[in-house]
Formats: C-alpha cells, structure tokens, sequence
C-alpha cells in the first residue's frame, strides 16, 4: 500500500487558533475499559487516530457493535462474545494490553497477540503481569504470538508495583474492578490519563479512588452499566503545539488545554525564555527566540513528561548555548537524533543523554522511528532552511489528529504526497 509522506518548506511564521483533541493515551484504556460494561456506552472527544480506529475494530471482533464518527463512540457490548484477538491488529499498537485487563475482568480469560507500539527500547509488561497473577489469573505465554490468561475467579489483592509504570496501574485498576473484595495498588502512576480512567470506570459504577495519588484503592462490584464520558485534554498534543507555537509561532491560540498538566513543559518553555499566557483552558504561546538554553530530565508525572522531551528538541537549537536532555524513563528514546544529525543539528546522545548545540537545520529526508519522534522532526522542518521530506508518518498518524491541515491552517508550507 502506498504511504504518505510529509513535506515542509521551513521559515514560515505559524499565526491562528488550535483546538486540542482529546487525549490519546486515555482513549486507548477507555476504549478497551467500556467492554466491561454491560448496556450502551458513549465516549466524547476522542481524538482522529489511527490507534483508537484500531481499538473500535478489535471491539467489533468480539461482537460490540460500534458507531465512530467525529470524535464519538457509542458501543454497545450487549452481545458481546470472547473471542480470541489476532496477533496482526494487536500487535500494531501498545495500548491492545488493556485488553488484557478488560477481558480478564468482563470474562475472567482472554487469548491475545503481543502487544508492539513504537520502538523506545525495552517496554516489558512484568508489573502488568504481577498484578494480573495477584489477583489470581494465571498466564500462559508459552506461544510466542499470544498469550493466555485465565482465572477462576478474580480476588482482590495488594499490589506493589516495582516501576511507576501507568500501563500497569491502569490496567490492574481496570481488572481489579471486577474482582471480589479490594484492590490496593501502591506505588501508582499519578498521571492525569489514570485519573480519567477511574473516572470512566466509576462513571461505569465501579468504586475507585485515590487515583492521582500514588495508593489506588479499589473496591470490586459484580456489574458495570453503560455511561457517557468526555475525554480529557491531550497534554501531549498540547505540549507539542505549545512547541510549535515557540518554534516559529507568531502568536498562537492553544484551545481545550488543562494549563496543570502542561505545567512542567511551561515552566522549561518559561526558563528558555518563551512567552506565554495562560488562562482557565487556553494558553497563547509565541516564538521569542533566540532562547537562553535550558537542562531538561524525563520524570514520572508531574515531572517532565518523556513524551515531550523529543518535541521540544529543535527548540534547543535556537538558544544561546549547549543544552543537556536526558530521558530517565526511556534512556534509548534517542532515534530522533541521527535523523536531526542529517539536518545539520548539532546534537549528540550517549547514555540516556543528549547533547544540543546551536545550530541552523537544513532541509533534507529523514525517517520518523516512532510517534513523538515524528513530531520532533515536523518541528525541525518548520524551522530548517528548505524542505525537509519526512517519511514513516503512519507513526505520526498513530497519534496526531489532522496534524498536516492544522499546521497548513496555520501557515506551514507543509503538505503530504504519496511515496512512489
Ligand atoms: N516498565 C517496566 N515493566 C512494566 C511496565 C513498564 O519495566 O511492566 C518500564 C518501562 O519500560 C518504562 C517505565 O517502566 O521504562 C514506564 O513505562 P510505563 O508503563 O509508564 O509506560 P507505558 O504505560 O507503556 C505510557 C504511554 C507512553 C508514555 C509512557 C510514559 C500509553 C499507551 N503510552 O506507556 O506514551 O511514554 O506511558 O509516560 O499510555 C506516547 O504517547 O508517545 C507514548 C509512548
């Protein structure tokens, strides 16, 4: 099948309104969370994706029939059937493991591919696994396209996860919610994604709290009913036009944006020098640059969210020295750098950590490896000095609504072609 690819003529100044989607690594949980309940479910804000069309599909395999049209889901899991998930869709995006944790709870068994995602180095699923075994499923992953999970009954248990992970906290949250007794998760992830969850599934009837803190408790019911829900905010697409907008913005208008969860990113922005308004749900950004350089270091939430430290990348070439990034959470989330290599980019990453220089980008072909990666190198084309050809953009797609269009509704010189 042909692809696109992406095209840039870089320099151009960005001016207009953005409105954010709904964040994608909520829909990806909530999407497969609904299964469990059991009358009609509609979801609000979901973002253009291709992850959550992906999603609605392995739903219509187990017989959920589902309507998706802009931005809303209505599913209705009333004859739903426990079927096995192929390998082949399940393994085109990350977020299939909470598939793992809602069939576990709606059907206390599931047969599953293994689930893929972008390439940012080691993602195991022990602690996923350590909490589906505590609350007494037992797993077969002798195959090595599939596994099997299976309990007689589900138990409540307490659970102390080793690593801050938010896939696993969410999805022993999601199993747990239909086990008998109480759950307590320790050591949880704090991110907004995991509150919206819980707030989904007590909306469903489940009984949850202490979500966004790091003790989850959880105390299981025996039936969820259908509900309505309106996804939160991305805070990364956020963060990511609140990087366009210092990259080459001449004022943008960033709409539907919760200004809490991009703090972190606002405050580095604000440290380079950014200026930046901010109101209840809106923040307006321009570029100020050249820009005074900044150290940045990934943290579980609320530090400097990993998903943004590639987005805001280009933003460093602009300041006035060397600026040190490093990933604490993904220490080889670093293919972005040989691509900005081939742009003229002064940038090295040894260890978890890159080094940028100032430097002037120039147009050239690079390769997206995975999602944010991707918008890293959109950004840098915006500012390179001629076009800049970005291919492997099904990984950007995976993640950014409509990005060509807004961008091009913007002002970007920047349009899509079909790889010959
Ligand atoms: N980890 C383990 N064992 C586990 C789970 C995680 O060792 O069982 C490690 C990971 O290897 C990583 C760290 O723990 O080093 C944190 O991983 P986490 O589980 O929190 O990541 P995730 O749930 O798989 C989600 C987002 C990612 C985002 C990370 C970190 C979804 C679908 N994905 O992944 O988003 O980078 O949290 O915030 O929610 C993206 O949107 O581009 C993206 C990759």
């Amino acid at each position: 099948m042909a692809q696109d690819v992406i095209k840039i003529r870089g320099g151009q100044k960005l001016k207009g309104k953005v409105e954010i989607s709904g964040a994608k690594n909520s829909s990806v949980a909530i999407i497969p969370a609904a299964l469990m309940a059991e009358s009609p479910v509609t979801l609000d804000g979901l973002p253009e994706i291709s992850d959550v069309k992906t999603l609605v599909s392995l739903l219509e395999d187990l017989n959920i029939k589902t309507n998706l049209s802009e931005g809303t889901l209505q599913l209705d899991p009333t004859d739903i059937k426990n079927a096995p998930l192929p390998n082949n869709k399940v393994e085109s995006l990350r977020a299939s493991y909470y598939m793992m944790g809602a069939m576990l709870g709606r059907f206390n068994k599931c047969v599953i591919g293994l689930p893929g995602g972008c390439p940012l180095g080691p993602r195991p699923i022990d602690q996923h696994i350590k909490g589906f075994k505590a609350l007494g499923a037992k797993i077969d992953d002798s195959d090595d396209t599939s596994m099997k999970l299976e309990a007689e009954r589900l138990v409540g248990a307490n659970i102390y996860l080793d690593i801050v992970s938010v896939g696993a906290t969410i999805n022993i949250m999601i199993a747990a919610t239909r086990a008998e007794g109480q759950t307590i998760i320790e050591n949880a992830a704090k991110e907004p994604e995991v509150v919206d969850v819980a707030n989904f599934l007590n909306s469903l009837g489940a009984k949850i709290s202490g979500a966004g803190t790091s003790t989850i408790k959880i105390t299981g019911v025996s039936h969820l009913s259908g509900s309505r829900h309106t996804i939160i905010p991305d805070r990364i697409e956020a963060g990511t036009y609140m990087c366009i907008a210092a990259a080459c913005g001449e004022e943008m208008y960033i709409d539907n944006i919760i200004p809490e969860h991009v703090e972190p990113l606002t405050v580095k922005l604000k440290e380079l020098g950014v200026k930046i308004e901010s109101g209840d749900d809106y923040m307006i950004v321009k570029s100020t640059a050249p820009y005074k350089n900044v150290d940045i270091k990934t943290l579980v939430y609320p530090g400097f969210a990993t998903d943004l430290q590639q987005p805001i990348t280009p933003l460093l070439f602009l300041a006035d020295g060397p600026s040190f990034v490093t990933d604490t959470i993904y220490p080889e989330r670093f293919k972005h750098v040989p691509e900005l290599q081939n742009m003229n980019a002064a940038i090295t990453a040894d260890q978890g950590t890159a080094t940028i220089k100032p430097s002037q980008l120039v147009g050239t072909e690079v390769y997206a490896s995975d999602l944010r990666a991707g918008a890293c190198l959109i950004i840098a084309g915006l500012l390179a000095d001629g076009v800049t050809t970005i291919y492997n953009v099904r990984h950007i797609y995976r993640g950014y609504s409509n990005i060509v269009e807004t961008l091009k509704a913007l002002g970007a010189d920047i349009w899509t072609e079909q790889q010959a």
